[in-house]
Order: structure tokens, then sequence, then C-alpha cells
């Protein structure tokens, strides 16, 4: 297997960067640490920090996935800290606000109408009300940076301006990954942009490793923060290399060969776990239970040292396990 290590890489708890967008040590401001959401203090450190070390004001910064506002405010406070700001905020052939945040505004109920209630920071939430209102308030202090774009996400069409900083945390479904790559991708800028997948190194949503492994060549991998994937666009990527959705066109194995291709030397047995029961769900969506469910017993061997968290952690690995065991076995991936 390929391996692309990242040379003289800084290394430190869930984080595997390319040294040139390292944030060790960089302090946040109050109001990026506060702000309602679900990122992790290292992914508002990684968002900031590309914001305002990175960005040169050369196209547009996405939000895709915007929740109550922790990525989209760290993106707009990286902005207004650069010193490069006054270039963006005078019109650089943009029509619009030089960051555009996608939002449906609500998590579902569970199907089975159950009530769930959760705490993001100091927010209580119950799934099906609508957040759009914490989210407004999140960015009203950046109106001049934000335009937010509410509705379902596969309605709303890039207008083709260039994008130098993508970060993408709504993958949830085929078809969403799909519209992020076909509007998204091809507007990177060659040998300049940034684009940041979220839910990368996570158990499910394997079509977001097959998409990315498809298209290694256009990518360099700069590193890791928790689930989030850093790449650094290589070259520019073809409308209709981007249009191609492997996850659905492609067979079993060429799609294993794009999952299996990542950079995953540096990985911890947690993320090899989650990406290996990734796998299995792959296998088993591409309509293989049986051959799934010999993966995962596999996974199951392999990583047996790792799944006894049950007492400690309700969502570890554990849950993750048994979460795939089950719906595989039933065949509601
Ligand atoms: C993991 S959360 C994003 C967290 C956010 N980046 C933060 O900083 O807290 C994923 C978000 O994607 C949104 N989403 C899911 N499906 C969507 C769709 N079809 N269109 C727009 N947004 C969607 C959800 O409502 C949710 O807020």
């Amino acid at each position: 297997m390929i391996d692309f290590a990242i040379k003289n890489a800084v290394v430190s708890h869930g984080c595997y960067l390319h040294p040139s967008i390292s944030f060790l040590g960089l302090g946040l401001p109050e109001n990026v640490l506060t702000a309602s959401g679900m990122l992790s203090v290292a992914e508002r450190k990684m968002l900031y920090n590309l914001a305002l070390k990175s960005y040169s004001a050369h196209g547009a910064v996405i939000d895709a996935g915007s929740f109550m506002g922790s990525s989209v405010v760290s993106l707009a406070q990286g902005l207004r800290d650069n010193p490069k700001s006054q270039q963006f905020l005078s019109p650089l052939g943009f029509n619009t606000k030089p960051i555009s945040s996608y939002e449906l505004g609500y998590l579902p109920k569970p199907r089975n109408g159950s009530d769930i209630v959760r705490k993001f920071g100091d927010v209580e939430y119950r799934f099906g009300d609508s957040f759009l209102g914490i989210l407004k308030e999140s960015i009203a202090p950046y109106e001049e940076l934000i335009e937010l774009y509410a509705g379902d996400f596969c309605d709303f069409e890039w207008s083709g301006t260039p994008i130098e900083l993508c970060f993408v945390d709504l993958c949830k479904t085929p078809n969403l990954n799909r519209h992020v790559s076909s509007q998204f991708l091809p507007n990177l800028i060659e040998d300049a942009s940034f684009f940041v997948n979220q839910d990368f190194f996570f158990d499910r949503l394997p079509w977001i490793k097959v998409t990315m492994g498809y298209l290694h060549d256009y990518f360099e991998w700069y590193g890791q923060v928790f689930t989030s994937s850093i790449y650094r666009s290589k070259k520019k990527i073809p409308k209709e290399v981007a249009e191609f959705d492997p996850f659905t066109e492609a067979s079993l194995d060429e799609c294993l060969r794009f999952h299996d291709i990542h950079a995953s030397a540096h990985l911890k047995d947690a993320d090899k776990f989650r990406m290996g029961l990734s796998r299995s769900y792959l296998i088993a969506m591409k309509g293989k239970t049986a051959h799934a469910l010999d993966y995962l017993k596999y996974v199951e061997e392999e990583f047996s040292h790792i799944l006894d968290d049950e007492a400690t952690n309700d969502r570890g690995n554990n849950f993750r396990f048994k979460r795939a065991f089950r719906q595989i076995e039933r065949e509601v991936v």
C-alpha cells in the first residue's frame, strides 16, 4: 500500500499536520472558543489559522454545514484578523460576501418520533427544532463577511467563483457528497486552495473516503485534526472528473481501492478501527452483506483490545462496532 506520510509532520493529540499549517501553540479569540457548535477546539484552531495565515484573498470561502456557528465563526474571525482583509473587503470580482455558509436549519427527529435533547456548549437543543435563530445570532457580528444560504444544500448551485478555502461538514448522504463534489471541487484554485472534509475519519460515510481516493492525484494531503482530513489542491479538477460519482458508479473493487488508498501509517488504533468499520459499510452498501459481515469479524478480532470501552464511553468503539454489526446484518445501512 502507498503511504503519503507528511515530511516533518507536527504531531500532537488528535492532530497530524503539515508544518506549514501547524497551529499548535496558537491562542484562539474568546468568541471563536465559545461559539456554539460541534467543533473541537483543535478544529476551530485549524480553521481560524487557515483563514488567518493561509488565505490570500484569491477566492471564496465555504462553510458547508454550519449548525449553530462554530466553524463559520472560526473562519470569519480568521479572515477579519488576516492582515490582507482590506483586499477582500473591497470588491475583488466577488459578487457576494467572501464566506458562503450553508445550513438546513434543524437536525431531524429520530424516525421513531422519540425526543432527543443534547447540549452543545451552553445550548440545549431538541432534535427537530429550528436552530437557525442561534446560527444567525452567532454570525451577526460578521455581517460584511458571511452570506447565509438557509435550506437544503442540494437546492443551491455554486456561481463558479474560484474557491480558496472550502470546509465541508455535511456529506452525510451520497447525494450531499456528490453535490459537494460537482459544485465546489472544479472551482478550487490550482496549487492554492485548501479543502477540508470534517467527516473523513469516521466509522460511517464511506463515500467520502471513496471520493477522496478517486481524486487523490488532484490533492496533496496536509493532515488530520480529529475526524477532519485536510487537503491542498495540486491541480485543477476538470468538471467531468468532479461530476463522476465513484461511490455509486464504480465497482466494489474500485471503490475499495479508493477507500484504502489514504495515508494510514500515522493513524491511532481507534482511527484504524473506524476506517475498518467504514470499509465494512462500503462492502454492505455495494450489496455484499455476507462479505461485509466477514470483514467486520476481522475488524472485531484485529481491534478486540479497544472494544471494551462500553462502561466508560456510551458512544465509543463498542457502541460503534455493535451499531455497524446490527445495521449491516439487518441490511439497513
Ligand atoms: C456536523 S453538523 C455541522 C457542525 C458545524 N460545522 C459546527 O461548527 O458546529 C452538520 C450540519 O449539516 C447540516 N445539514 C445536513 N444536511 C443538510 C442539507 N441537506 N443541507 C444543508 N445543511 C445540511 C445539518 O443541519 C448540521 O447542522
